[in-house]
């Protein structure tokens, strides 16, 4: 059921201290990319809970939003867009500054790679403070696209990224408190 593979998939993600700063506890994906079966069940969920909800965009996070994000557009068939870092994107692209915990970042999209009124779910490996998943609903919003949901495979409670994303829903498949 889908208990056995989440608690399958929560078992692959490692987690590894003082990384990359002391005091970090760095949850490790890969991992879980190891596992067929648990990488398998991490899309299959994703995929079972977007198919035939009309979801024309799939928007992924660089880095890890681009491993997880193209298997669930090709099984619902939408669309992938990449949210990238700046300056790495060759056509016309928008821009969103969102603050880190020292200092700001800014992530960038092709203007042209979506439409008004197109539905997009946004996918990352996962959920800290929100302000990644935050830039990227701006992002869309600015461009005329309805976000449907964030999806992440893992949320770190105690950073309260839920709260930030206001009344977007966000989809996870484990939880770390
Ligand atoms: C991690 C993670 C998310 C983001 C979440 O990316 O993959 O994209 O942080 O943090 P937030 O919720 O506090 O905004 P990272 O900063 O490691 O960048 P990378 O994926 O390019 O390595």
């Amino acid at each position: 059921g889908t208990d056995d593979r989440i608690s399958r998939i929560a078992s692959t993600i490692r987690v590894i201290p003082d990384f990359p700063k002391p005091g970090i506890l760095f949850q490790d994906i890969t991992t879980l990319l190891l596992d067929p079966k648990a990488f398998k069940d991490t899309i299959d969920l994703f995929v079972e809970r977007y198919k035939d909800k009309n979801i024309n965009v799939i928007a992924g996070i660089e880095a890890r939003g681009f491993i997880f994000g193209p298997p669930i557009a090709l099984a619902i068939g939408a669309k992938f867009v990449p949210m990238r870092k700046p300056k790495k994107l060759p056509g016309e692209v928008i821009s969103e500054e969102y603050s880190l915990e020292y200092g700001t970042d800014v992530m960038e999209m092709h203007v042209g790679a979506v439409q008004p009124g197109e539905n997009a779910v946004i996918v990352d490996d996962l959920v800290a403070t929100g302000g990644t998943l935050n830039a990227a609903i701006r992002l869309l919003g600015r461009l005329g696209v309805t976000v449907v949901e964030c999806a992440c495979v893992i949320e770190l409670k105690e950073l309260k990224g839920r709260e930030k994303l206001g009344d977007n829903p966000l989809f996870v498949l484990v939880s770390e408190t």
